[in-house]
């Protein structure tokens, strides 16, 4: 497998440097070869949160190493995409990912799932108060059990819900085939609406969608726009029923094969990047809604208030159905946080 997996990152390097996609070691610092190549690989385009932040990293710690250290930044699942990066990650092919946080429970995490039960949050504060706190830290150190380290969190915004007819009430739900991240919280939410989960790679989603192997899917806009669905989804509803986040996460053995000053330098501009991108992750959001009401392709829709209850109210039994899921300790916690957030 691992031969595999390193055979596929080098065609695909060389396909990525042939088509300018991938930045060399050593370019912009003359002939500078650099000691340390750091390979971060992720799913999603340029112009989104993830995108933006990958590429602040890179100008960091490129700058602040003199090019003694490179970032190899690959966007767009152009090595792995989000069936395998993880996997790539824990056999050192890649050196850093930063997935979705709906995606570690298929790793052997189900605690992460807790971000993705539905309506939990109002709002970005509230998400902050675990992702920047205690039990944020704790979420992270659970990453050694597989081996790998975790660097911090940071937001992409709310989740959308698209199809080819408006979804604002739970009966609009019935029958359709949603596709899904592999995350049993957000199967589970689909299932209360009526509609059939289908959990796709993201990188397939909207040949999936364009094929109607699905439906409808679910995402926050900046996602939606720069994997261009909406050529083939005609109907976005505004639902902000869900979040999604990532967590930055490196494997033990390049972490430790770092000296001190070299991982707080890369420590520190992850850090100043996640920064970066929950500022701008609105904003990229915001963009892409203009956008796409400019395209005019698809219709986008407002709920009531009533419409949004009524939606909260179907998906009302995943919290219960998950706990076990989850575990029930993590869902105290997560409880404590949300009802006493000092
Ligand atoms: C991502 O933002 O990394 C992808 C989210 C998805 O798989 O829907």
């Amino acid at each position: 497998m691992k031969l595999a997996l390193i055979a596929s990152r080098s065609r695909r390097q060389c396909l990525a440097a042939l088509a300018g996609t991938m930045t060399l070691p050593g370019a912009g610092w003359g002939n500078t070869r650099p000691d340390i190549t750091l390979r971060f690989s992720h799913v999603v385009a340029e112009e989104t949160p993830k995108g933006l932040a990958a590429n602040r990293f890179k100008v960091l710690v490129e700058q602040r190493s003199s090019g003694r250290i490179s970032v190899q930044v690959y966007p767009n699942a152009q090595l792995y995409g989000d069936l395998d990066e993880m996997q790539a990650l824990q056999l050192g092919a890649v050196d850093m990912v930063a997935p979705s946080l709906s995606k570690f429970g298929r790793i052997g995490l189900p605690e992460f799932e807790l971000f993705d039960l539905p309506f939990l949050f109002d709002n970005l504060e509230a998400v902050r108060r675990i992702t920047h706190g205690a039990l944020g830290q704790k979420l992270l150190a659970g990453l050694q059990r597989q081996g790998l380290v975790g660097l911090g969190f940071f937001d992409n915004g709310f989740k959308q819900m698209s199809a080819n007819r408006p979804l604002l009430e739970p009966k609009d739900f019935i029958g359709l085939r949603m596709r899904v991240q592999a995350s049993r919280v957000i199967a589970a939410q689909m299932r209360a609406l009526g509609a059939r989960p289908v959990t796709l790679a993201f990188s397939e989603t909207r040949r999936a969608l364009a094929n109607g192997v699905v439906d409808g899917t679910e995402n926050p806009v900046s996602n939606f726009w720069t994997q261009n669905m909406h050529e083939v989804q005609s109907d976005l509803s505004l639902t902000d029923h869900g979040y999604l986040g990532y967590a930055v996460v490196t494997n033990q053995r390049f972490w430790q094969s770092l000296g001190n000053p070299d991982r707080e330098l890369i420590n520190q501009a992850l850090q100043e990047a996640l920064a970066f991108a929950n500022q701008m992750a609105d904003t990229q959001n915001d963009r892409a809604l203009a956008a796409l009401r400019q395209a005019g392709t698809t219709r986008i829709h407002t709920l009531t208030d009533a419409q949004r209850s009524r939606l909260r109210q179907a998906v009302q039994p995943v919290q219960k159905a998950l706990t076990q899921r989850i575990g029930p300790r993590w869902m105290k916690a997560l409880e404590e946080v949300m009802v006493n957030p000092s």
